[in-house]
């Protein structure tokens, strides 16, 4: 079983020519509702590609009693998603507020809400019992992902976080606990680069230098995501993977590195080695790219390997 614990969100998406510099006004024609949450797209791109095998995905996370929330717990059960460990609280339903520009890149402010109020507390024994691979991202409290990463590793469960968004640590040691608890550290150009200058190893502009040295000081698998150039997973011991990204144009990138989380999850709980684990990942965070919205363009299974087997 894949268990990720994180956020949900609705997301709340303009479609506009350029993104609004700060102080600046731009008008979009309308505003489109899209199911999202780093935590809950990665587990909807894990459950479609683990469709029609023996592998179950779980979510942990925690909702407002409100139509937002009703809305995503009912998205993620159609698409497989075991929701038993899903809380409705007090606090309102994570809502993200994205702004999508022609060349689909995003800008994207998030109102955590029920989010934030998630705790270690909400992920019961019993499912950890089942799980192989546990999934982690930052949209949540960090004491409490790095308290069930914890327990998660006491358990002989794999962890694999993706650090995104970056948070507003400045402190080594607080890298440092986390990366203790990670086996796979999955990071964009700019998070390696973040990490690698708070932990005092300034890379410039090289994230393969940076992930390199993040992998050999601390120990997990990085690997870093570097869109149309596809993903590098570096080893402690100097070793380098690259999976490549076939070339598409892409509607909206929301949610392509989600896909890559979730989807790369699946290939590690299926017992792949790393760079098959990338390729399959890769591929499917390029097909997510083609429809707009986080979750709409993740593959089914079957959709994937039709493309795989195509290319
Ligand atoms: O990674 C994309 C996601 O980030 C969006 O779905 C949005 O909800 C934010 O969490």
């Amino acid at each position: 079983m894949i268990v990720i614990f994180g956020s949900i969100n609705m997301d709340l998406v303009a479609r506009v020519q350029r993104i609004a510099r700060p102080g600046e006004t731009v008008l979009s024609r309308r505003a489109d509702s899209f199911f999202g949450g780093k935590g809950a797209n990665q587990a909807v791109a894990a459950a479609r590609v683990s469709h029609g095998g023996p592998l179950r995905v779980a979510m942990v996370a925690a909702i407002g009693n409100d139509p937002f929330g009703t809305a995503c717990l009912k998205n993620l059960e159609e698409n497989g998603v075991d929701v038993s460990a899903i809380r409705v609280t007090d606090e309102p339903t994570g809502c993200a507020f994205i702004t999508v520009d022609e060349t689909g890149e995003n800008a994207i402010t998030v109102a955590s809400g029920a989010n934030m109020v998630l705790s270690a507390a909400d992920l019961p024994q019993s499912l950890l019992a089942e799980a192989t691979v546990l999934v982690l991202q930052m949209e949540v409290p960090i004491a409490d992902s790095l308290e069930v990463a914890a327990r998660a590793r006491r358990a002989g469960v794999k962890v694999l976080w993706n650090f995104a968004p970056v948070p507003a640590v400045k402190e080594r040691s607080a890298i440092a606990e986390l990366l203790a608890v990670t086996d796979v550290l999955v990071v964009n150009e700019h998070e390696a680069l973040a990490i690698a200058n708070i932990v005092g190893e300034p890379s410039g502009d090289d994230y393969l230098k940076a992930g390199a040295e993040i992998s050999r000081s601390f120990g997990p698998t990085c690997i870093v995501t570097a869109g149309s150039r596809g993903a590098y997973a570096m080893t402690p011991d100097g070793a380098q993977t690259h999976a490549t990204a076939r070339p598409i144009l892409p509607v909206d990138t929301t949610g392509a590195g989600d896909t890559f989380v979730g989807v790369l999850a699946n290939g590690i709980a299926e017992g792949l080695e790393i760079g098959p684990a990338m390729e399959r990942a890769c591929a499917a965070a390029s097909l997510s790219c083609l429809t707009a919205g986080a979750q709409a363009g993740m593959p089914q299974r079957k959709a994937l390997e039709q493309h795989l087997h195509q290319a």
